[in-house]
C-alpha cells in the first residue's frame, strides 16, 4: 500500500478501517520483498510469509488456481482504490499505465496491447480477425476450454473453414511432430493454446510460432494460464496473437484481460468490436458519403468505450505483487509444488493415471490425472466434502481432476489432498 500521495487524515482512516490481517499483510510485505534476490523453491517459511498477504478462507484448501487466482491484500486495497479516486473526483480514464505495466511484464511493446475482459475476449478478437475463406484449416488441440473451441467452431459454422485437431503429447518434440503431421496446403492457422486448461502441461510454444511463421501461417494463441505463471517475452515467443486474463495466475481482479498483437500484424487482424478509442477521430457523419476515418495506429483499434478505473488499478498492483516477489522466483516455487504433486501422486503406482508429462519443460504448477476405478466425479465429491477445492475435468470426454497450485500453497495442503486419494484407494 502506498501512503505517499494521502494526507494525515485520509491515512488515519484508512488504518482505523483496516483488519487486522490486513496489518498482517502490510508486516508480510516488508519481509517477502526480494529487491531481485533469488529466493529457494523449498524455503517454505519464506512462502507461508507470502500467504498471510491472502485472504483467501484458512479453512479451505484451494488447489484450483487454475480457473481463478484468489487476489492478495493490495491488489483488492488497489481495485478499491481506484474505484474510490473514480467515484470521488470524477477521474476517468487512465488506463495507459495499466497497457504500459502490462506491456512491460510480457516483452511487449505499450502499442501492442489491447484491454480485455477475459481470455475469451482475446481468442474472439484473434479467431474472428484473421482472413479465412471457405476451406481455409485451422489446428487446435484436443484439450480446449470452450474458450478457444467455440470460437473456431463458430468460423467453421458460419464461414466454412476446417478446425483440425491433435491431442497434446507426452514429449514438447512429440507435439511438435503431430502438428507438423497435420499441415497441408490449406493450413492457415495455428490456434493452440500455450498451456491447455485440462492437463496443464506446457506446450513448445516457441517452435510452434516459429514452424507457424516457417509455414506463412498465422499463430493465434490461447494464453490463458501463461502470465503470472512463466516469466514471458512474448516478441520472443514470435506469436502473431496471444490472449490471457489477469485473473488467473497474475492474482489480478476477476474480468480483467488483455490481447497481445504483434506490431506488424495489425493491419492484417481485422478489429472485431470499435467505438471510442479506437479510431483517430476524423470521421465525419456530415459529409457526403460519410468520411469513416481510421483505426489508431495500435492496439487500441481492439477495444472500446468505457473501462473500470478500479479493475484497471488492481491489474496494475497485480504486477507490482509479483514483482515485489519475483516472477523468476515464483516460476520455480510453482515448478516445486507441481513437482511435489507429481511425485505424490506417482507414489501410488498404478492405481494413478498420471496425465501431465514428467518431462522437465512440459511440467508446471497443474496437474492431471484419474483414480483407477473412481469416478472423477465422485472424487471431486469426496474433495468438497473436505472443503478441498480442486477440478473436475470433462472437456472433451476426459474424465479427469485437476490440481492447480500456485504460490499461497503448501506441501500440507497437497499431502491432504493425497489423503483423499488414499482414502478413495482404499
Ligand atoms: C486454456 C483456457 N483458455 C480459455 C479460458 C477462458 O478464460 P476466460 O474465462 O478468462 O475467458 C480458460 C479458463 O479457464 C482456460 O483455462
Amino acid at each position: 500500500m502506498n501512503f505517499s500521495r494521502r494526507n494525515f487524515i485520509r491515512s488515519a482512516s484508512v488504518l482505523a478501517a483496516m483488519t487486522m490481517n490486513e496489518m498482517q499483510s502490510m508486516a508480510a510485505a516488508m519481509e517477502v520483498r526480494t529487491n531481485g534476490n533469488t529466493v529457494a523453491d523449498n524455503d517454505d517459511a519464506f512462502w507461508d510469509k507470502v500467504r498471510v498477504m491472502f485472504p483467501l478462507s484458512k479453512d479451505l484448501t484451494y488447489l484450483n488456481n487454475g480457473t481463478f487466482g484468489p487476489s492478495p491484500y493490495p491488489v483488492i486495497e488497489a481495485v478499491k482504490e481506484g474505484m474510490m479516486e473514480n467515484d470521488m473526483n470524477g477521474q476517468y480514464g487512465n488506463w495507459d499505465v495499466t497497457v504500459s505495466k502490462i506491456a512491460k511484464f510480457v516483452g511487449a511493446r505499450d502499442e501492442e496491447i489491447a484491454l480485455t475482459h477475459n481470455v475469451t475476449d482475446g481468442i474472439n478478437i484473434g479467431c474472428w480477425g484473421i482472413p479465412l475463406k471457405r476451406g481455409d484449416e485451422v489446428i487446435i488441440t484436443t484439450h480446449e476450454h470452450s474458450g478457444n473451441a467455440m470460437p473456431w467452431m463458430n468460423r467453421q459454422k458460419q464461414h466454412g473453414i476446417v478446425v483440425k485437431t491433435y491431442t497434446p503429447a507426452s514429449t514438447a518434440a512429440e507435439t511438435l511432430t503431430r502438428i507438423n503431421d497435420l499441415i497441408s496446403k490449406k493450413t492457415r492457422a495455428i490456434g493452440t493454446p500455450h498451456i491447455p486448461c485440462t492437463q496443464g502441461q506446457i506446450l513448445p510454444i516457441k517452435e510452434i510460432c516459429t514452424l507457424a511463421r516457417d509455414k506463412n501461417m498465422f499463430s493465434i494463441i490461447d494464453g490463458a494460464h501463461g502470465p503470472g505463471m512463466i516469466p514471458l517475452d512474448l516478441h520472443d515467443i514470435g506469436c502473431d496473437t496471444y490472449a490471457s486474463c489477469s485473473h488467473k495466475w497474475m492474482l489480478g481482479p476477476k474480468g480483467t484481460g488483455f490481447l497481445y498483437v504483434r506490431k506488424d500484424f495489425q493491419d492484417t487482424l481485422s478489429p472485431l468490436t470499435v467505438g471510442a478509442g479506437s479510431d483517430n477521430g476524423k470521421w465525419d457523419l456530415m459529409a457526403t458519403p460519410v468520411v469513416t476515418g481510421d483505426y489508431v495506429g495500435n492496439a487500441h483499434r481492439y477495444y472500446a468505450g468505457t473501462q473500470s478505473n478500479g479493475l484497471y488499478a488492481g491489474v496494475v498492483a497485480a504486477i507490482d505483487f509479483i514483482e515485489m516477489i519475483g516472477a523468476e522466483n515464483i516460476y520455480k516455487r510453482l515448478k516445486h509444488l507441481g513437482k511435489y504433486t507429481q511425485d505424490s501422486l506417482l507414489a501410488f503406482g498404478d492405481k494413478i493415471e498420471l496425465l501431465t508429462p514428467t518431462e522437465e519443460r512440459s511440467r508446471g504448477p497443474v496437474n492431471g490425472f484419474r483414480i483407477r476405478g473412481t469416478d472423477f466425479q465422485k472424487f471431486f465429491g469426496m474433495c468438497s466434502q473436505k472443503k478441498i477445492r480442486i477440478r473436475g475435468v470433462n472437456e472433451n470426454g476426459l474424465n479427469s481432476l485437476r490440481v492447480s497450485t500456485h504460490i499461497y500453497n503448501n506441501k500440507q495442503e497437497i499431502d491432504k489432498l493425497m489423503s483423499v486419494v488414499k482414502e478413495a484407494i482404499g
